[in-house]
């Protein structure tokens, strides 16, 4: 039975080293991206504070299709350049957004959400898809949460088997 501790961590740092052991244990032996994404999400949802969304779009024929993912059902195909994701996909940039309502073009799946940063997945030069998450407090995410996500996405892209 997977457990999350109950600590409450004095800087993001302590927070998402937490989060990295935590996903090298859930993937160990284990290399089917379905699975581990599935995981991934699982794990994020219940150990993020203030989060309402989390989950992964994947690169499939030249649009985002919706992959393993935790919350309310979301919107199915992302086109490129549209929505967070879609300037994700297509910039490779990280996008921090501090208040939905500001940013032309954000996609709403859940009325709740307030905030969002989306992480571009890219496996030498390949974009695979982005991880998205939601959140109800404005200004939820700053350059720290793009940091230590980033690392959390380059073990899962190293990690899993994306060739299946
Ligand atoms: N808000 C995203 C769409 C995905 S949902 O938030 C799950 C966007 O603008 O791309």
């Amino acid at each position: 039975m997977f457990q999350i501790s109950d600590i409450s961590y004095s800087t993001k740092k302590d927070f998402y080293d937490d989060v990295i052991s935590y996903a090298k244990g859930l993937m160990y032996e284990e290399k089917d991206k379905i699975a581990n994404l599935a995981n991934i999400s699982a794990l994020l949802y219940n150990i993020m504070e203030k989060i309402n969304w989390v989950g992964f779009y994947l690169y499939k024929n030249s649009e985002l299709v919706l992959g393993p993912f935790q919350g309310k059902p979301a919107c199915i195909r992302i086109k490129m350049g549209t929505g967070v994701c879609g300037t994700a996909a297509s910039s490779r940039k990280i996008q921090v957004v501090s208040n939905v309502h500001e940013y032309k073009g954000h996609i709403p799946c859940d009325s709740e959400t307030n905030s969002e940063i989306v992480i571009p997945i890219i496996l030498n030069d390949t974009l695979l898809g982005v991880l998205d998450i939601d959140s109800p407090m404005i200004d939820r995410f700053d350059c720290e949460d793009s940091e230590y996500l980033s690392k959390l996405i380059k073990l899962i892209t190293d990690h899993c088997d994306w060739n299946e």
